[in-house]
């Protein structure tokens, strides 16, 4: 039996900060940015906009496609938590009506959570193989005003259906995990925006991701030349092509950095989005790649604190036709491209906690789920 990627939603917020509007405002060359760190544009979420709007538009995308009787596992992984206690992925399942007789919880391992969501649905889906699993991840990349990490923020969330004899591909076993203590990137429970060693955390990707692909190259039949794509976490599309370049040989260098660059074009235009990255980037290649059906994709999923994994995903017969890259298209264009001061308005005013009480309005909000305020403490969310 196969179990894998059956559909795959995506959402970024409707607000973007263009990297020359923020390198003119910075001081700082624009090449830096669109070159030294391979970035073109930042998806902003505004105060209406959290994890778990985001995770709830993206799954929205979907959602009327599929059998949601079947769905027994639902998981939520993030590093954007709304609450210390409650898995963000209630609101989701209230907010998308799907039946109480599901299994659902919050996963958290910095950028890893969604890998990790994966894996724990591939498992259960192996187990039970008549059930699917709905597997979201969702993140607000904030680093800070005038920060060295400000260029590398963004947003967005990325679900994903995963289930026996999948439309998409089908996740291959025998995964290759390394994991350490390490000091990279944290956020405190104190801090609204996170904490990072950027050199050293940049170090540390590229480490993992060497042991993690030659512990699977030695214990698969498979070689670097099987891959048609090497996808990659991208906290900026840089730090892909850094890794990449490690393993380049000459016979697979020019099919390899042309997949690469396809899949970066979502990242290059919302910017980080911690959990979702990765898969950001496998949709990005399929959307805007002309891949065949039985194509190997290595996968590169790194969580600062740290935790790296590679594996790899067959492209199955069709899987074209459930993409959705028109959808994603408009969603791009239709943002709105905010000047240097409105972004700044926007991150300091989306980075205060909301009160006891509060009502947030939906005429600027992204998505048709959005955060709706408190009441008693109770986060609300509605659809316009
Ligand atoms: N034209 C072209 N390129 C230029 C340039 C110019 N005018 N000026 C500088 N550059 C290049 C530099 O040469 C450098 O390129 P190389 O790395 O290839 O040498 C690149 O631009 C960046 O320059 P700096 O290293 O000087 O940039 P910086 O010190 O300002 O910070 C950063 C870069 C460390 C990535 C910082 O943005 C940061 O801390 N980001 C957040 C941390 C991060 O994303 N880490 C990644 C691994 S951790 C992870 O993956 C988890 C996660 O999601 C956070």
């Amino acid at each position: 039996m196969t179990v894998g990627i059956d559909r795959i939603g995506f959402f970024t917020p409707n607000k973007y900060l263009d990297m020359h509007e923020l390198a003119e405002a910075r001081n700082v060359d624009v090449n830096k940015f669109l070159i030294g760190i391979g970035q073109n544009k930042m998806g902003v979420a505004d105060e209406a906009t959290d994890a778990v709007s985001m995770g709830i538009n993206a799954t929205k995308e979907f959602i009327d496609e599929i059998d949601i009787s079947k769905i027994g596992l639902l998981i939520f992984g993030t590093e954007s938590s709304v609450d210390q206690s409650k898995s963000a992925s209630l609101f989701l399942k209230k907010a998308l009506n799907l039946p109480a007789e599901i299994r659902t919880f919050e996963l958290k391992e910095a950028c890893f959570g969604l890998t990790a969501a994966i894996f724990t649905a591939r498992d259960y889906c192996l187990a039970h193989p008549d059930k699917t699993a709905l597997v979201v991840g969702s993140d607000i990349a904030k680093y800070g005003l005038n920060t060295a990490g400000e260029v590398t923020q963004g947003a967005g969330a990325i679900s994903l259906l995963i289930k026996q004899d999948p439309s998409i591909m089908e996740i291959l076993p025998g995964e290759s995990s390394y994991s350490d203590d390490i000091d990279d990137f944290w956020r405190p429970n104190d801090h609204r925006t996170a904490l990072v060693d950027g050199h050293y955390s940049m170090q540390i990707y590229l480490d993992f991701f060497k042991h993690c692909f030659d512990n699977y190259l030695a214990s698969s039949d498979l070689t670097l030349a099987d891959f048609e794509a090497l996808t990659f976490h991208l906290p900026f599309t840089k730090m892909g092509l850094k890794a990449l370049r490690q393993v380049l040989t000459d016979e697979v260098s020019e099919k390899l950095t042309n997949n690469f660059e396809l899949s970066t074009k979502y990242c290059r235009e919302v910017g980080n989005c911690y959990t979702a990255s990765l898969y950001m980037s496998v949709l990005s290649l399929l959307e805007h790649g002309d891949l065949k059906a039985g194509s190997l994709i290595g996968m590169f999923s790194y969580g600062s604190g740290a935790m790296g994994e590679f594996f790899a995903g067959k492209l199955v017969e069709g899987y074209e036709k459930q993409l959705h890259f028109d959808q994603h298209q408009a969603m791009l264009d239709a943002r709105n491209s905010l000047t240097i001061d409105e972004y700044e308005e926007t991150f300091t005013k989306a980075l205060a906690d909301q009160p006891e009480q509060s009502k947030l309005t939906s005429s600027e909000a992204s998505g048709t789920w959005y955060y709706a305020g408190n009441q008693d403490y109770k986060r609300q969310y509605k659809q316009k």
